[in-house]
């Protein structure tokens, strides 16, 4: 696709952000911010039999964080967790269509999946300390 397509498809998200909201009474929930700007990002999960039922964000940020934070909500929304739990990085900056951002923007498009990532740490801490220390040694690519 061009980078015209994806641009238009970034704004797309951006203006109408898809899973958007909040989610009373959560399975997980978990913050965090970019360090580098202060923007925020919020997740919520509803999971049953390790599959996500729900997931929900909210938060500020730039286009592109927020942009990617709404394409991911539909890469893992009625998957199992197991799906969600293989997304790269660089599954990511393919989504968004943003192979050559520098570190400052790769922050923004990354928040999103490292806030799934510690609220998918956070899930299975209990139930399988294994798998969540393995997403967390992986959460640590960002
Ligand atoms: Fe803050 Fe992009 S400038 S997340």
């Amino acid at each position: 696709m061009s980078d015209d397509i994806y641009r238009e498809i970034i704004l797309d998200h951006y203006r109408n952000p898809r899973n958007k909201g909040k989610i009373e009474n959560p399975d997980v929930s978990i913050h965090d911010s970019n360090p580098l700007c202060g923007d925020e990002i919020d997740m919520f999960l509803k999971v049953d039999n390790d599959n996500v039922k729900d997931i929900k964000f909210d938060g500020k940020g730039c286009a592109i964080c927020l942009a990617s934070a709404s394409m991911l909500t539909e890469m893992v929304i009625n998957k199992p967790l197991t799906k969600a739990k293989e997304i790269s990085k660089e599954d990511i900056l393919e989504n968004i269509g943003l192979t050559n951002l520098g570190p400052t923007r790769i922050k923004c498009a990354l928040l999103s999946l490292k806030v799934l990532k510690m609220g998918m740490v956070k899930y299975y801490s209990d139930k399988d300390p294994d798998t969540a220390e393995k997403i967390q040694t992986d959460s640590k690519l960002y």
